[in-house]
């Protein structure tokens, strides 16, 4: 309880820090991104289709033009570790390797462009990325220039392979280079991710300096990852939820639905949590193979709607009530976001009645509620003492807004 009034008093009194100056970034981005299902696969010789070449960066740019990702709002295509060639130019420049982006990164970024979607590439702050490429330690400015000549529209900075006592400085850096560039570049970061392990980051800095950042373990296709970052962001929700706002947002990591690990009752665990985090909404996946639920679930208006309010307060864990988990998001409107979550891994559906909901106080006459996930349902306008639950899936979740009505 004690948490949740901290969490109510920042809400009253507003977002804490400052966001980075660059105009971008005011909702969450929504893109794609290759790391989790690509990894760092480069044999093009023996896996052309899923090789990290400018071909499939290309084949992802359709999909997503022509299969209503771009018009959904997923409008970043980004390119993770493994795009460089192992050498810097002549004149100390990061280069594609030759043999698989033959086209080079400018043309890449026109083709992504071309296609009404932008471009996201990646690098790191210290000497070596985290798979052993070429870092920007020492070559901030040039990289910044580079990124900007080339038209990239999002810089991934990652924190492998630097000493952690400069991470602040190196992060601040490179923001500044990106400025100092003219260009708009989303800065997206993992500085507090280094920095954890060894000490408590300093937000107000970050929010500063960065439009989006990790602060836990990467995402992986399993259950067990993701409850392990939603459990991770709700035990350090009063820390991380003040940072977020319009320009600057907590990021949870990739949307892993439409791969392998997760039942269809846990993506939608995922999507649901993501869009009351106030996450960027970046997933890893084969958008040229996909199941159509998985498809229907990442593109549903009414989810991200949630993801993307205005108002852009991130959400937080306000009930645990047995094996039940309620999340909470304030939106415009005077419209709260509700997640019940059942964490149990046995069983079948079980019943919450809705009074027993934190957020339900708001209700104190008639509040009209809606039902979002696991499918939409119009549940009308409810008195306060209503006799409405909700049956949750093991695993699961049902996603509902409620709306007092004044009268
Ligand atoms: C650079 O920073 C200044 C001051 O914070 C800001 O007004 C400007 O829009 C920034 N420019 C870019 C390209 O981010
Ligand atoms: C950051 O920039 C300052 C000022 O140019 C410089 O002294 C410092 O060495 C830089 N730090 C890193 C990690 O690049
Ligand atoms: C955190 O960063 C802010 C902004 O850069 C600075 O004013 C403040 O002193 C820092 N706090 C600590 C504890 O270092
Ligand atoms: C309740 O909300 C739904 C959509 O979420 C809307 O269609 C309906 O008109 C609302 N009803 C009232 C009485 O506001």
């Amino acid at each position: 309880m004690r948490c949740v009034g901290l969490l109510l008093f920042t809400l009253l009194i507003g977002r804490v820090a400052k966001a980075l100056d660059n105009g971008l970034a005011l909702k969450p981005i929504m893109g794609w991104l290759h790391w989790v299902r690509f990894m760092c696969n480069v044999d093009c010789d023996a896996d052309p289709d899923n090789c990290i070449s400018e071909r499939l960066f290309m084949q992802m740019a359709d999909v997503m033009a022509q299969e209503g990702w771009r018009d959904a709002g997923y409008d970043y295509v980004c390119i993770d570790d493994c795009w460089p060639s192992r050498q810097r130019d002549a004149s100390g420049r990061l280069q594609a390797d030759p043999g698989r982006f033959p086209g080079g990164i400018k043309k890449l970024a026109d083709y992504v462009h071309s296609k009404g979607l932008k471009l996201g590439i990646y690098s790191d702050v210290g000497a070596n990325t985290c798979a052993g490429y070429p870092g920007s330690l020492g070559h901030y400015e040039t990289d910044a220039q580079t990124f900007a000549d080339w038209g990239v529209d999002l810089l991934k900075f990652d924190g492998c392979n630097m000493k952690r006592t400069l991470i602040p400085e190196g992060y601040r850096n490179m923001s500044k280079a990106l400025n100092a560039t003219g260009s708009s570049i989303v800065y997206s970061c993992e500085w507090p991710l280094y920095e954890w392990a060894f000490h408590k980051p300093n937000y107000t800095a970050i929010s500063e300096t960065c439009n989006q950042w990790r602060n836990y373990a990467d995402v992986y296709d399993s259950w067990s990852s993701v409850k392990s970052i939603a459990e991770w962001t709700a035990l350090h929700q009063d820390i991380v939820v003040p940072s977020a706002g319009p320009g600057g947002w907590n990021d949870p990591d990739m949307l892993v639905i439409g791969n392998f690990g997760l039942s269809h009752d846990q993506q939608e665990t995922q999507m649901a949590l993501w869009a009351l985090m106030a996450a960027p909404l970046i997933m890893s996946n084969d958008l040229r193979s996909m199941c159509p639920r998985s498809k229907a679930l990442l593109q549903n208006r009414r989810i991200i709607a949630i993801n993307q309010d205005p108002l852009g307060r991130q959400g937080y864990r306000t009930a645990t009530l047995g094996s039940f988990e309620v999340w909470e998001r304030p939106l415009s409107n005077n419209i709260m976001a509700i997640a019940v979550r059942n964490k149990e891994e046995i069983g079948g559906p079980q019943k919450l009645p809705i009074t027993k909901v934190p957020g339900w106080k708001m209700c104190d006459f008639l509040c009209n509620v809606t039902q979002i996930l696991p499918k939409f349902n119009e549940l009308g306008i409810q008195r306060q003492h209503t006799t409405l639950a909700v049956a949750v899936n093991p695993s699961g979740v049902v996603l509902l807004t409620i709306q007092p009505i004044l009268d």
